[in-house]
C-alpha cells in the first residue's frame, strides 16, 4: 500500500529526531511492502524565520492532503519575545485546530528496562500495581481543539484593566472525546476516568451529564469520576490505578507533564492526536504525531537527543491512521529490544541500576532499531 505522511521537523532537536523516525517508517515499509510518500513542511520556529508566519497557509493546505502529519517539535529561546499570535506554539494550535485532531493521546507507562528512572519510592511503586507487577500504565486522552485553549478571550479596558479566558464546551465536544477514551479503554483494562472540576465549574458538571449518557453504550466499562486536585494527587500517590484518564484540554495539558515525570523519561513518550474515534465506522482518523518531549535547544544538533519518542510516535501513526497494527506492533518490539540490550541515549542512562548499559548518540539509537526490526524479521524466516 501506499500512504502519504506530511513531515514537519520544526525546531530543536526536531530534525534529527525525525530524519531517524521516517528511516524507522521506511525500514516498516521495506519489510512489510508499503511505500510512505513523504511532503516537507514548514510551520514553528523555522517558518516564523523563512515566511513569517508560524503556520503558512500552504503548510495546512498541504497537511490536510496527507493521511497523517509528522511532527518533531516547535519553539525556542529565538522567537520567546514575539507577540502571542507570532510565536511558534500559534502554528501548533492552529495546526491542532486546523486538522481538527480533537482527542490527544498520551500513553504513560514505566518500563521495566527503566525501572530506577521512575522518581517515586519503592513503597508507592510497589502498591501501585498492574496485573500483579509493581508499575503503571495509563493512556490520558486529552480533549484538544476546545475549552480554555480556544475560548472566548480578551481585555477589559476599565480602571487598571481585567483579563479573560473561556472554558466551554459543546455536548458534541465532550461525546466525541468521550468516545475515544472508551474505545481505547475497551483494548486494555477497561476503566476510564474522568478527570474534571465539578465541585466548581459548570462545564465539568456537564462533562459528567454527557459521560452519564455515552458510558450507557459500553456497559463493560468501568467509569469513575475525579476532580483535578485530587487526580493530581493520586498520579503520585497510586498511578498504577489508572487505566484511560480522559479529560479537558488544559486539564489534560497539565496531568501529562504531571504523568510523563513518573516515567522518569520524557525522551521516550509518543503522542497521538486523532481526527475520528479509532476502531469504528471510518475507523483510522488522519493525526498527529509527535514526541511529547519539545524542541529542546540547549541539545540541538549534537548526536545525543532521544530518537525513541519520535521512531514510537510512528509506531502510532501506523496502528491509527493506517491502520496497520502488526508493522506498529513489530516497531514497538523492535525498541524494546534494543533497551532490552542495554542501548541507552544519555537521557535515560544509568536509570536501569545496572552496568550493562551502553550510551549511544541519536544516529546509533535509530540504526540498532532498525537492524532489531531487520534482525528478527530474519529469525522469523519471513520474506
Ligand atoms: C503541549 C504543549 C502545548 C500545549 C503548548 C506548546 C502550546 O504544552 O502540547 O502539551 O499547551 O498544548
Ligand atoms: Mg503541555
Amino acid at each position: 500500500m501506499n500512504f502519504s505522511v506530511a513531515v514537519i521537523p520544526g525546531d530543536g532537536v526536531g530534525p534529527e529526531v525525525i530524519a531517524r523516525a521516517t528511516e524507522a517508517l521506511d525500514a516498516v515499509g521495506d519489510i512489510y511492502g508499503h511505500v510512505f510518500n513523504y511532503v516537507e513542511l514548514l510551520a514553528g520556529g523555522r517558518a516564523i524565520d523563512e515566511t513569517g508566519s508560524p503556520l503558512p497557509p500552504e503548510t495546512l493546505e498541504a497537511a490536510r492532503q496527507c493521511g497523517a502529519v509528522l511532527l518533531g517539535a516547535m519553539g525556542g529561546p529565538g522567537w520567546d519575545a514575539l507577540p502571542g499570535h507570532l510565536r511558534p506554539e500559534r502554528g501548533l494550535l492552529g495546526l491542532r485546530a486546523g486538522l481538527g485532531v480533537f482527542a490527544n493521546l498520551r500513553p504513560a507507562a514505566l518500563l521495566p528496562q527503566l525501572r530506577a528512572a521512575c522518581p517515586l519510592k519503592d513503597e508507592v511503586l510497589a502498591a501501585s500495581n498492574v496485573e500483579g507487577k509493581p508499575a503503571f500504565d495509563m493512556l490520558i486522552v486529552r480533549e484538544l481543539t476546545g475549552g480554555i485553549y480556544f475560548g472566548e478571550r480578551g481585555r477589559i479596558e476599565s480602571g487598571r484593566g481585567a483579563a479573560f479566558d473561556t472554558e466551554k464546551y459543546s455536548w458534541e465536544e465532550i461525546e466525541r472525546v468521550l468516545r475515544v477514551g472508551y474505545a481505547s479503554s475497551a483494548a486494555r483494562r477497561k476503566k476510564v476516568c474522568i478527570v474534571d472540576k465539578a465541585n466548581v465549574m459548570e462545564s465539568s458538571r456537564f462533562w459528567r451529564e454527557v459521560a452519564a449518557e455515552v458510558s450507557k453504550d459500553y456497559p463493560d466499562i468501568e467509569t469513575s469520576y475525579l476532580y483535578v486536585d485530587n487526580a493530581a494527587m493520586q498520579l503520585i500517590r497510586a498511578p498504577g490505578q489508572f487505566d484511560v484518564i480522559v479529560t479537558s484540554n488544559m486539564f489534560g495539558d497539565i496531568l501529562s507533564d504531571e504523568a510523563s515525570v513518573l516515567t522518569g523519561s520524557i525522551g521516550m513518550l509518543p503522542s497521538a492526536s486523532l481526527a475520528g474515534i479509532p476502531g469504528t465506522a471510518g475507523g483510522s482518523p488522519r493525526g498527529i504525531y509527535e514526541p511529547i518531549h519539545g524542541s529542546a535547544p540547549d541539545i540541538a544538533g549534537k548526536n545525543i537527543a532521544n530518537p525513541l519518542a519520535a521512531i514510537l510516535s510512528v509506531a502510532l501513526m501506523l496502528r491509527y491512521s493506517f491502520g496497520l497494527e502488526k508493522e506498529a506492533a513489530a516497531l514497538e518490539a523492535a525498541v524494546n529490544r534494543v533497551l532490552d540490550k542495554g542501548l541507552r541515549t544519555s537521557d535515560i542512562a544509568g536509570r536501569g541500576g545496572d552496568n550493562t548499559e551502553k550510551i549511544v548518540g541519536t544516529q546509533e539509537m535509530g540504526a540498532a532499531v532498525l537492524k532489531a526490526l531487520e534482525d528478527h524479521w530474519e529469525k522469523k524466516g519471513q520474506g
